[in-house]
């Protein structure tokens, strides 16, 4: 990773503060004064500022119960960013892995490793994701095996060309189902139902992988290392 990245990374100092450094010649690495940001450097490179060994924070793996009216973006938009509930350092460098819209509550995974969210986000990595869905048309008895087969099978949603992958479909009251899916399109619950005629009124996410939502709303946890480890191995 570059330099600066590798001094915010294992320090409290913001990027620029973290460039003043290396520009007025307070960080080494192996052993040479290092002035020009852009060097590339590894976790086993031996990295001094100021005489004092660093070493990388380890990453972050956070999970929250996201409140409605909340926007899963580093920035307030029409409505507040989800990290405003979070009171951890350095939030800029987080992300989440699997977005939900302003209106869906539930259970979201925040991080600042690309890598691990990969194994979460990528389609063909089947981890599953469960939503409760309330539904605006209520479905009739009669056509529940045939609904749960539809989406069994794929749905053509409007604007893509292939189908949807598998999804399992539970229907819980004729108003109320859980959704499980392994992939996460653009408003993809929401455009399922409206290819069978439907409409989403609420949407929850409960679970993604084995990681099931246990807070109150608007409240965080970190990740047990079981529970980071288990999307390893999807
Ligand atoms: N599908 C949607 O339509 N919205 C979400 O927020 C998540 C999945």
């Amino acid at each position: 990773m570059r330099l600066d990245k590798f001094v915010c990374k294992s320090t409290e100092l913001t990027r620029m503060e973290a460039i003043q450094c290396i520009h007025s010649g307070e960080v080494f690495v192996n052993g040479e004064v290092a002035t020009n940001e852009a060097t590339q450097v590894h976790e086993n490179n031996l990295v001094l500022l100021n005489g004092v060994k660093l070493k990388t924070r380890d990453f972050r793996y956070i999970l929250m119960n996201k409140p409605a009216g909340t926007v899963c973006s580093n920035i307030d938009e029409v409505y507040p960013s989800l990290f405003n509930y979070l009171e951890v350092d350095k939030v800029s460098e987080l992300h989440i892995a699997g977005r939900l819209d302003a209106d869906t509550t539930g259970l979201v995974l925040i991080t600042d490793d690309g890598r691990w969210s990969f194994n979460i986000t990528l389609p063909t990595n089947d981890c599953r994701k469960i939503y409760r869905v309330k539904l605006s048309q209520a479905i009739p008895t009669e056509l529940s095996q045939d609904l749960i087969a539809q989406f069994e099978k794929g749905l053509k949603l409007q604007g893509e060309l292939g189908l949807t992958r598998p999804a399992k479909l539970e229907i819980i009251t004729p108003k109320e189902v859980l959704l499980s899916i392994t992939e996460g399109k653009f408003h993809q619950v929401k455009r399922m139902f409206s290819a069978v005629g439907n409409r989403v009124v609420g949407l929850h996410r409960e679970q993604i992988g084995k990681v099931c939502l246990d807070l109150d709303v608007g409240q965080w946890r970190y990740l047990s290392k079981n529970e980071v480890e288990s999307f390893n191995n999807n």
